[in-house]
């Protein structure tokens, strides 16, 4: 049995847009260490987010680089709603595999948290490839495979047939994107992972987390049962304890490249 939503992920995003900042720390910390990772040297003239969601880091950007045009797309409607109240000059519904833009226009494309949901990461890296020009400079972050390693295994022990994630998040490790990059255009390319554990009260309290942010990709309890539920619940506790609470895992993985 396949616990993921068919029409994953855009319809969640639209729905988690509204509450989405108010309860994104984490992303926000990985995408402030993405800016911090970008050298202030540059000059850039035109900048596209990738999957913007609710443009909180583009806006930043455009502090950090306030002579550029900011680009910003993602391609939940909800999301694009929350965006176009932000200061960024063109926000726009669109899939991040193909790109609506020029060849060459951008000097720098940044993306965070959103590479992780793409079904062809090549196809992606290629248009990002595409619409930037010689020499410019492409960074992201996404979550790796590592990332709710002990979810995973919570649902799995209650059945082998649940899944909890799409199955491209299983390809996404430093090597594989390496290499894509390197397939796909870019070169100077650096990828790196760290694993940040967060806390929470138990599992079921991490699924709610998840599916405030949108990317609760799990049926309702009706699809997996309240029982199995509570079982998962149970192994989560006795495996993954930290005190008196639970820890998740996430992997993020940091890139930069050029074209
Ligand atoms: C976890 S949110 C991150 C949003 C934002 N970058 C941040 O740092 O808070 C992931 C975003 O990627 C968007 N997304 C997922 N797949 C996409 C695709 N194929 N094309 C464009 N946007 C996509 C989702 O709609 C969502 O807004």
């Amino acid at each position: 049995m396949n616990i993921l939503k068919k029409d994953r992920p855009q319809p969640c995003f639209s729905k988690a847009s509204n509450c989405y900042e108010a309860s994104s720390d984490l992303q926000k910390r990985i995408g402030l260490d993405l800016i911090n990772r970008i050298s202030n040297d540059n000059l850039y003239s035109f900048i596209l987010d990738i999957g913007m969601g609710t443009g909180w880091l583009t806006e930043k950007i455009g502090v950090k680089f306030p002579e550029a045009r900011l680009f910003g797309i993602d391609f939940a409607p909800g999301m694009i709603s929350q965006a176009q109240g932000k200061n960024i000059d063109y926000v726009l519904r669109a899939d991040a595999q193909t790109l609506p833009f020029k060849d060459g226009f951008f000097d720098l494309i940044v993306s965070n948290c959103a590479y992780q949901w793409v079904p062809d990461l090549s196809k992606a890296f290629s248009s990002a490839c595409r619409v930037l020009r010689g020499s410019g400079d492409f960074y992201f972050s996404c979550f790796g495979k590592s990332t709710l390693k002990e979810l995973q295994a919570s649902l799995e022990s209650v059945s082998k047939d649940l899944v909890f994630r799409d199955g491209h998040w299983e390809d996404i490790d430093v090597n594989n994107i390496f290499n894509r990059l390197e397939s796909n255009g870019f070169k100077d390319i650096e990828v790196e992972s760290e694993v940040i554990k967060i806390k929470f009260v138990d599992m079921i309290s991490l699924i709610r987390w998840l599916k405030v942010i949108g990317a609760n990709q799990v049926k309702r309890n009706v699809f997996i049962g309240r029982d199995l539920l509570s079982e998962a619940n149970a192994f989560y506790m006795k495996n993954y304890a930290d005190g008196e609470s639970v820890y998740a895992s996430f992997e993020i993985i940091k890139t930069r490249a050029r074209k």
